[in-house]
């Protein structure tokens, strides 16, 4: 039977697929899907089973999934269609005879109000009452989310945005691939619901900490959310992107990123991945 990973043509997907590997999982076990699987060609040569599955196309996702016994389900990029996706995924899994779904959720889902916690609360619902068996893994925010900043900051000498002194416990995509890679390997953890977070800070000691890996004074500015979304979309995010960065923003105000939860670290067995390192990992990328 073989383990089926949504969404590896993306970060996440592609990082659990090399995990998967790392960890010695025979490649002729895992399928990898994506809507081009021409970005997937690499796999297919390392003899992983390549397959097309576009959760907005239905027809496509039944063959894509005959034959698996386990799923992670990567939640989708098209935010207002994401549930719909993932509810096809769902019930074309179930029809397939996929007995484990994982799908990654985001930190809080239950409670947090910013919008991009909607479409995942819907999808846990989903998914708990879909008879299937399932562990749903609320990855926090990604760490990356800041480091991908980072030739703005050093252009500007500040880290721009709306969260106030609200705490964000964000992680690294790796960390969350491995916590991803437990629960698909291990058993025990069927049901369970996962608040995946690393070591929380505020954005302004987040500047402190980029400051001190750049060698340069940065400052956290903080703006409205009106003010924060005019500033992504004038740096080129699309307008709904955009606005979702800054409510998810406010969410930060409003403590919604943060967990004390220490399931990340129990689950990947050693610490996360910090700001500072992730920074330091950005930099260094960024020289070479
Ligand atoms: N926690 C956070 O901070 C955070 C931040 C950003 C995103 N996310 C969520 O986490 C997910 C994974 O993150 P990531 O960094 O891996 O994102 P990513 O690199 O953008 O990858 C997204 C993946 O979703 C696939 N996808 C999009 N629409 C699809 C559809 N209709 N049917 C099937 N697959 C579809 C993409 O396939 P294609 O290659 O075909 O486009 C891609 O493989 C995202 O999709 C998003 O839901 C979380």
């Amino acid at each position: 039977m073989s383990t089926v990973i949504t969404g590896a043509s993306g970060h996440l997907g592609r990082l659990v697929v090399d995990q998967l590997l790392a960890a010695g999982t025979p490649s002729a076990r895992i399928v990898a899907t994506g809507r081009d699987v021409g970005t997937l060609t690499d796999l297919a040569q390392q003899g992983v089973t390549v397959r097309r599955a576009d959760f907005a196309d239905p027809t496509t996702l039944e063959d894509a999934f005959a034959g698996a016994d386990a799923m992670l389900l990567v939640s989708t990029t098209t935010v207002g269609e994401r549930f719909e996706n993932a509810r096809n995924a769902i019930d074309a899994a179930v029809r397939a005879g996929v007995s484990r779904i994982v799908y990654t959720s985001l930190v809080n889902a239950s409670t947090a109000r910013m919008t991009l916690a909607d479409e995942h609360r819907r999808t846990e619902d989903y998914l708990r009452e879909s008879g299937s068996a399932f562990v749903v893994l609320r990855n926090g925010w990604y760490l990356e989310n800041y480091t991908d900043q980072l030739p703005m900051i050093t252009q500007y000498h500040a880290l721009l945005g709306s969260g106030q002194d609200g705490l964000v416990s964000a992680a690294g995509r790796s960390d969350l691939a491995a916590a991803a890679v437990a629960v698909l390997t291990q058993d025990g953890h069927l049901g369970a619901t996962y608040e995946l977070g690393g070591t929380p800070f505020t954005l302004t000691e987040l500047a402190a900490t980029i400051s001190d890996v750049l060698g340069t004074p940065i400052a956290y500015r903080d703006m409205s959310v009106a003010d924060y979304t005019a500033t992504l979309t004038a740096a080129g995010l699309p307008p709904q992107m955009a606005a979702a960065v800054a409510d998810a923003d406010a969410g930060l105000a409003r403590g919604e990123l943060f967990t004390a939860s220490e399931d990340l670290v129990k689950l990947i067995g050693r610490p996360a991945t910090t700001a500072y390192e992730a920074f330091q990992h950005a930099v260094t990328v960024e020289q070479s």
